[in-house]
């Protein structure tokens, strides 16, 4: 006999299936036991965040004396029926045969009991916290991000380019890298990338439209909530494109894949509403309905200069848009998902393209409310006497960079591009306050179990 899910037991019409002879695993969430002796077990199984509840009568327990031990945690197999509850009309498996697969010798050492355990508290265990209906709900969405970016991209004819993840090059400029210790493997420094960027340039001056998923690591102590050591970035190169078309396409995939996932995730969105208190789903339509203010760092920065007294830090020009500010400007003063072009070139790296006044770069960043910005991007500078310039303005080594001037100076082209925060991205769609839930290892100062 094959089993069945319990997704199949719930899309499953009422009136087929139903006191049909099954076979079921699981593993135990709740177990109840009534006066008259029946055994009441919630069972998962990986396929719906609706567990399925499992009846099993006096009599069988009484021929199987282990059966009452099962708990919270174990997997079991069960042979039954499926009824329908003529009470509140859900479905429950009637057990005949139960087998235990894997059981838990001290109960009360289990770290991921049926009671309600803090975030903190989950951290703390990233090898059994796969076991909540949270980070199921959360792994769920995420495969969905991941392959709907993949499949739009691929629709779109863009090419995957797997970029390296040990390098000599700092991308940004002025990261703080993880520095591999073995430098005698090379012969040089090298580290963990903190962008794939560069090496995704070489490709977008032969195959036009590229794209890279990949992890990134960053050493920066930042103990933030959206702060990773490692995340997973898409990067995305377009030959001809300027900063609109990156806008443009910014917005199609966001609203793309947050349309797949409603489809594909309702059950687990709708289980992190509850979660979170939140009523409804509107901040995620706004993505959908690609409702986005789109303004330029001079018009916010008046915005802000007279709002100056609210701050905490100075209001400058030339300033970072920090937390205080995206929070102010998402969350009171426009209330939508915002992008920010024009930025001052002193708070943006060296291969941005500059506007004619050479006062700021051609670029953007998008801000999602309570998250932050999740995509930066921008027109990449292609003619190699004025990126020389940006490299020497940076205080960079120009001679690092040969193999990045080698693509101005052998037919350039010009192109535009972006990187997608993948963990910031997931933050706002499962409404979920900490980036540390949203990847399934997280990695941060001071953290990393095993
Ligand atoms: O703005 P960033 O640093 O841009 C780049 O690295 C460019 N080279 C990307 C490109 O144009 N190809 O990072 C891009 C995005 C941010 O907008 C943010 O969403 C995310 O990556 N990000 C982080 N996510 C989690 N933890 C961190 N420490 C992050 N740093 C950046
Ligand atoms: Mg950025």
């Amino acid at each position: 006999m094959k089993y069945i899910t319990i997704k199949k037991i719930y899309k499953t019409k009422n009136n087929i299936k139903i006191n049909n002879n099954i076979k079921i695993y699981g593993w135990v969430k709740n177990k109840r036991y009534s006066k008259l002796g029946i055994y009441f077990i919630d069972i998962k199984d990986g396929t719906s965040i609706k567990p399925i509840q499992v009846i099993i009568k006096k009599k069988y327990i009484k021929n199987n004396k282990k059966i009452k031990n099962i708990n919270t945690g174990w997997t079991i197999i069960i042979k039954g029926k499926i009824k329908v509850n003529k009470k509140n009309k859900k479905k429950e498996i009637y057990a005949k045969k139960i087998n235990i697969l894997g059981k838990i010798n001290k109960q009360n050492k289990y770290p991921i009991s049926s009671k309600y355990h803090s975030l903190e508290y989950l951290r703390k265990f990233s090898h059994l916290r796969p076991r909540t209906y949270l980070i199921e709900s959360i792994s769920k969405i995420r495969n969905t991000l991941i392959y709907s970016l993949h499949n739009y991209l691929q629709k779109k004819n863009f090419y995957l380019i797997s970029t390296p993840i040990i390098t000599s090059l700092d991308t940004e400029g002025h990261s703080k890298m993880f520095k591999i210790k073995n430098k005698k493997f090379f012969n040089k420094n090298t580290y963990l990338t903190v962008s794939g960027q560069l090496n995704l340039e070489t490709y977008v001056c032969s195959l036009f439209k590229v794209y890279n998923l990949g992890p990134i690591f960053r050493a920066e102590n930042s103990n933030t909530n959206k702060h990773l050591a490692e995340f997973w970035m898409l990067e995305i190169e377009i030959a001809l494109a300027n900063l609109n078309k990156i806008i443009n396409i910014s917005k199609n995939i966001l609203s793309y894949c947050s349309k797949k996932i409603i489809k594909n995730n309702y059950e687990e969105i709708e289980f992190l509403l509850k979660y979170n208190k939140k009523k409804n789903i509107d901040y995620i339509l706004n993505l959908i309905n690609k409702k986005f203010i789109k303004i330029k760092y001079k018009d916010i920065f008046k915005i802000i200069k007279k709002k100056e007294n609210i701050f905490k830090k100075k209001i400058y020009w030339g300033m970072d848009i920090n937390n205080e500010i995206e929070k102010y400007l998402t969350t009171k003063y426009f209330k939508l998902p915002i992008i920010i072009t024009n930025y001052p070139i002193e708070t943006k790296p060296f291969y941005m393209k500059k506007n004619k006044n050479n006062k700021t770069a051609l670029c953007m960043d998008i801000i999602l409310p309570n998250v932050g910005e999740i995509i930066g991007g921008s027109e990449r500078e292609e003619n190699i006497k004025i990126l020389d310039k940006n490299i020497k303005q940076k205080k960079l080594k120009i001679k690092k960079y040969w193999w990045y001037r080698d693509l101005r100076k052998y037919g350039t082209i010009p192109h535009s591009g972006l990187g997608l925060g993948i963990e910031r991205l997931l933050m706002y769609i499962t409404n979920m306050n900490n980036i540390r839930d949203i990847i399934p290892f997280p990695r941060y100062p001071k953290y990393l179990k095993f």
